[in-house]
């Protein structure tokens, strides 16, 4: 057993709904908090820090010795939609961007996602496993211990499956939890001869069968827009990745509206983008157990409209949010400040923006032990030096975590 505190506040984030409004009233606080951790590394218990210590018979002075008025604690947070596994960069495609040049215009000088997938194809696996667990470490060092990883810059079975493997050893070397998700169904690469259905056959009978054979990701991923893949077509495979045994998860309503309501048809586990959805596929997207998934990193990469949260929350959907960190729309990366600006735009409230990025983006990962602190519960947890919950959104990313727990060991 190992005692940890006492922390100033204690914010477990039990007890709140899975969907709909939170206030902040609604926390859970614990002041002079304490977290007892089992020999299991799982939360064994939380609550009044000299309780559990008089409990557990341990001295006071075997435990930290920061005074209790600097630490604020909440479950460690969860990035549910990256695209971190990359080769080279895209700044040339940002500067353009802002200098008013189109996605076409830009596609045409050779950035897009196509310049990305060209660069991770000729990376070698330990290149690219390298600037991964770069990129997995500035997530740590925020406080998020949950990462999900797409493929999606192969765009051919070797550079898929290459993606894939890297992530796999890229979880042989971290302690953080990454969760692959195939997105061969990112675009249609320039050099495959035939139609985007054609391509989607052959994600579903040359890249989904070794994907799920060598077990490298359990989910499935599309980008529907008229740009990558269209409705119809991207039904028609999500329903075969079900099949197939796939979990599925859907890039939704980016730039055009109408394929967040495939994605609660097909039963995704999340509708990630919506910044185009009307309000009537978004009473529709409330209504269903799909998790909408807010990326304001893109909204803010691409100087276009933010996801509306408020009004999924106040139509009782279940919103996370998450960083789509990419090299293309949202190169920052820093899922805490672009959760506190989603926040001053769409109105929510610090608790629905905790709950965002911990137990609601959980559920979008189907992942049942973590997002809260409570008995049995994965011990990921996160320390601010300060003396309010509020700042670290009040902060917008600048007040950094100074303590990252992941099962019940101090990683950072
Ligand atoms: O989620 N929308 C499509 N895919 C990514 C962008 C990827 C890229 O530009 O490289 C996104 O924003
Ligand atoms: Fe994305």
């Amino acid at each position: 057993m190992k005692l940890f505190g006492p922390f100033k506040q204690i914010l477990t984030l039990n007890n709140l709904p899975l969907r709909g409004k939170i206030s902040d009233e609604q926390l859970e606080i614990i002041e002079n908090g304490g977290i007892l951790i089992n020999s299991e590394n799982k939360i064994e218990e939380i609550g009044n820090y000299d309780v559990i210590a008089n409990k557990t018979k341990q001295s006071l002075s075997n435990s930290s010795t920061l005074q209790l008025s600097d630490r604020v604690v909440l479950p460690a947070f969860i990035d549910c939609h990256t695209h971190i596994c990359f080769g080279g960069n895209r700044a040339n495609d940002f500067a353009m961007r802002n200098a008013g040049k189109t996605y076409l215009e830009i596609a045409e000088k050779g950035g897009g996602i196509w310049s990305s997938v060209q660069h991770t194809r000729n990376a070698s696996e330990d290149e690219l496993l390298e600037t991964l667990l770069e990129r997995i470490n500035r997530l740590i060092l925020l406080g998020i211990t949950t990462i999900e990883i797409k493929s999606g810059y192969g765009l051919n079975v070797e550079s898929e499956l290459k993606m894939l493997r890297v992530i796999k050893k890229a979880q042989e070397k971290t302690k953080a939890t990454l969760v692959p998700t195939c997105l061969s169904a990112h675009l249609k690469p320039r050099d495959f001869e035939g139609t985007s259905s054609a391509y989607l056959q052959y994600i579903l009978d040359e890249i989904l069968p070794k994907v799920k054979k060598e077990n490298l990701a359990k989910r499935v991923d599309v980008f529907i827009e008229k740009s990558a893949f269209q409705r119809e077509e991207s039904r028609n495979f999500l329903i075969k990745a079900k099949e197939l045994g796939f979990e599925i998860t859907v890039h939704a309503d980016q730039f055009t509206a109408g394929s967040s309501r495939i994605a609660v048809e097909v039963g995704a586990v999340s509708a990630d983008h919506l910044e185009a959805t009307i309000d009537e596929d978004l009473e529709y997207l409330a209504k269903s157990e799909t998790v909408a998934v807010a990326l304001p990193g893109a909204s803010i990469g691409l100087g276009e409209p933010f996801t509306p949260a408020r009004k999924i929350l106040d139509k009782n959907g279940i919103l996370a949010i998450a960083s789509d960190w990419n090299p293309g729309s949202a190169p920052n990366g820093n899922l805490i400040l672009q959760a506190s600006i989603l926040a001053t735009y769409q109105k929510l409230s610090t608790a629905e923006v905790f709950a965002g990025i911990t137990f609601r983006a959980a559920k979008a990962l189907n992942l049942t032990d973590r997002g809260i602190l409570k008995k049995g519960m994965k011990a990921d947890f996160v320390v601010f030096e300060t003396d309010n919950f509020q700042n670290v959104i009040y902060n917008q990313g600048s007040l950094v975590a100074s303590e990252v727990y992941i099962d019940g060991k101090k990683i950072n």
